[in-house]
């Protein structure tokens, strides 16, 4: 989950890194009092999770609290890169002698954490790696050992900082490292870092990525969650604890095991390119051991979405036998009409491996006269494309 740069602050904030003083604000009205509280100038910048705002004219100096009305009034709702501006946080203005790039990110390829620092900072870090790769440095960071004052030492001297400030940025290197432990970050990345002309070390931007597969461990998550920006049935679903990403075609996909369902998401796109270029909906993986209940849920999501026309379910039994997965879906529909669900589109189910002969069984016993059973992956992704095409 990526954070605004506000949130990013207050974290750094939290975890003693040096950061400037800021408000929050949705009305150009509200930035005249904060303005005000910041001591009678701010900077003005745009909340939007995505780079580049002071390019795009997303960041802006307010000289004295009517400007800072005028300059939220123009910033608010703006477009930037896709995003729109709904929030803008006002920050106290730096005098800045120098702008450094610092991060730490996890890097997957070499199985390792990953520091970057640079005394190009400010512009893009990925405009500095392709034309001057040689002034960022990359210095990998043990798990286990995270970054102690040797290390922070070693980051710094290998991006060539000046003398002067080679302490102040190892300290909120340091610092830095425990926002990106102690919070369980995918990235935490500073740029620009700056030196004030009193020769401070300001973190004066932040981007933060926090990784999902700990917010068990970290309560405190949930509040960042910009529930405004969530798509509803992706909302839906993590309610129920679905593994559900909403796409853009017509074909509802269900099936059990994350590489089953991303290589029926290609059968299902390919198929389509027959019938009017239809394509899968949606991503939903149903996991082992789908109940009734798990079913019934999955089904739910996919039928309360607009844009379904047809829905394939795909399920190849291993631990969860076929049986159990065709009682499911029977159960399932049921339960969905006895909840005053309307439940009108086509069904396509295509069951394999344990216990598949029993589980079609069940299924042509049942005879429900949306559910139709086709017995292989492509022809049954096939059926599917054709029924969304229908529609
Ligand atoms: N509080 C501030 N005081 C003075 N200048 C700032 C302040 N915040 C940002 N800036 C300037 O605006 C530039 C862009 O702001 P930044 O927060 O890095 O946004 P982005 O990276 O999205 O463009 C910075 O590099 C810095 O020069
Ligand atoms: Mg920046």
């Amino acid at each position: 989950m990526d954070l605004f740069e506000y949130q990013a602050r207050d974290l750094f904030a939290k975890h003693g890194v040096p950061v400037l003083a800021g408000e929050v604000i949705d009305t150009p009205e509200a930035a005249r009092e904060a303005t005000e509280r910041l001591g009678g100038k701010a900077v003005v910048k745009a909340q939007v999770k995505v780079g580049g705002r002071g390019k795009a004219g997303g960041v802006k100096l307010a000289s004295d609290p009517a400007d800072a009305v005028e300059k939220a009034g123009q910033i608010l709702g703006m477009d930037i890169k896709g995003h729109t501006v709904h929030k803008v946080m006002l920050a106290q203005t730096a005098d800045i002698a120098e702008e450094y790039y610092v991060s730490f990110l996890l890097d997957r390829t070499n199985r390792t954490f990953l520091a970057m620092a640079s005394v190009e900072g400010g512009m893009e870090i990925e405009e500095v790696a392709a034309t001057k790769p040689e002034a960022l440095a990359k210095i990998a960071v043990d798990a286990n050992e995270g970054v102690t004052p040797e290390k922070a030492r070693e980051i710094v001297d290998a991006a060539n900082f000046p003398a002067d400030v080679k302490d102040g940025i190892a300290e909120a290197l340091q610092k830095l490292w425990t926002v990106f432990v102690k919070e369980d970050a995918l990235l935490v990345e500073v740029n620009p870092l700056i030196k004030s002309g009193d020769g401070k070390i300001i973190a004066l931007d932040g981007k933060v990525s926090l990784d999902e597969n700990a917010d068990f461990r970290q309560p405190e998550h949930e509040a960042l969650e910009d529930k405004a920006a969530a798509n509803p049935l992706e909302a839906a679903a993590k309610a129920k604890n679905l593994n559900y990403v909403k796409l853009d075609g017509e074909v509802g996909i269900i099936g059990n095991g994350a590489g089953l369902v991303m290589s029926t998401l290609d059968v299902v796109a390919y198929a389509g390119e027959k019938h009017g270029d239809v394509k899968p909906a949606n991503f939903l993986d149903i996991g082992g051991g789908a109940s009734a209940e798990v079913m019934a849920n999955g089904l739910e999501i996919i039928l309360g979405d607009p844009d379904v026309k047809s829905v394939f379910v795909n399920v190849f039994g291993g631990i969860t036998a076929c049986d159990e997965v065709a009682n499911g879906i029977v159960q399932a529909l049921e339960l969905l009409k006895s909840k005053g669900e309307n439940v009108s589109k086509p069904l396509v189910v295509r069951l394999d491996g344990n216990n598949a002969e029993l589980g079609r069984k069940i299924l042509s016993d049942a005879n429900h006269p949306l559910v139709q059973r086709v017995d292989t992956m492509d022809g049954a992704a096939d059926k599917a494309a054709e029924l969304a095409a229908a529609k």
